[in-house]
């Protein structure tokens, strides 16, 4: 990655802070990925050589700028997806600043991890309502191809709203989990070969 994209990812997780800070609405915060964790999942997605990905809350496009650009250097595809088609606008613009590209659909992720072809996702992020994942487990297995990834932000700093799809994942046969301290606290699952 080079140094002016570093800059531009530095100034909107700077922005998404001092926005966070002002706005009193949570729903309407950038809640953006922690940097090493976001480095971390960038790296992963390369290291794994993943050609599809996908990310459930783009909010304003922060962490669907690591992952564009850690698909453009894997040949990946990058599908991004929130309810909130306005916070989808600013991604778009962002992405457009980094001369990055995603598709972005405005539709429930859940709804739309279920319309996705079996087994095609190598690396899936889960960063949005943290109290609709277990509902969404069926979706995410089918979705997942053999052996593909799963992260999972926010899992220390909400580890009681995570817990019930952390119990799904851990009780799953075949399932290899772990939580890094990275960030917000990811965690990482690894679907069965
Ligand atoms: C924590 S923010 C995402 C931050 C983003 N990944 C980043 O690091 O810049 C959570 C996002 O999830 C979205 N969201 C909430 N419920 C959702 C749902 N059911 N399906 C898809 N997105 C949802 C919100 O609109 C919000 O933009």
């Amino acid at each position: 990655m080079g140094p002016d994209l570093r800059r531009l990812l530095a100034e909107l997780h700077e922005e998404g802070r001092r926005h966070d800070a002002a706005e009193p609405e949570h729903r309407r915060r950038r809640r953006n990925l922690e940097p090493d964790a976001a480095e971390w999942l960038w790296w992963h997605v390369q290291a794994v050589a993943a050609g599809r990905v996908v990310e459930i809350g783009t909010s304003n496009g922060y962490s669907t700028i690591w992952l564009a650009d850690a698909v453009a250097a894997t040949n990946g595809v990058l599908t991004s997806v929130d309810v909130d088609a306005a916070a989808q606008d600013v991604a778009a613009a962002h992405l457009l600043r980094a001369e990055l590209t995603a598709e972005l659909v405005t539709a429930d992720g859940g709804a739309w991890l279920s319309t996705c072809s079996p087994g095609s996702v190598d690396v899936l992020f889960l960063d949005s309502d943290r109290s609709r994942y277990p509902a969404w487990w069926p979706a995410v297995q089918a979705a997942l191809r053999p052996g593909g990834s799963l992260v999972i932000d926010n899992a220390i700093s909400h580890a009681e709203e995570v817990q019930p799809f952390a119990d799904l994942l851990r009780a799953a046969p075949g399932w290899v989990t772990a939580l890094s301290p990275l960030g917000k606290g990811q965690l990482l699952a690894v679907a069965p070969s």
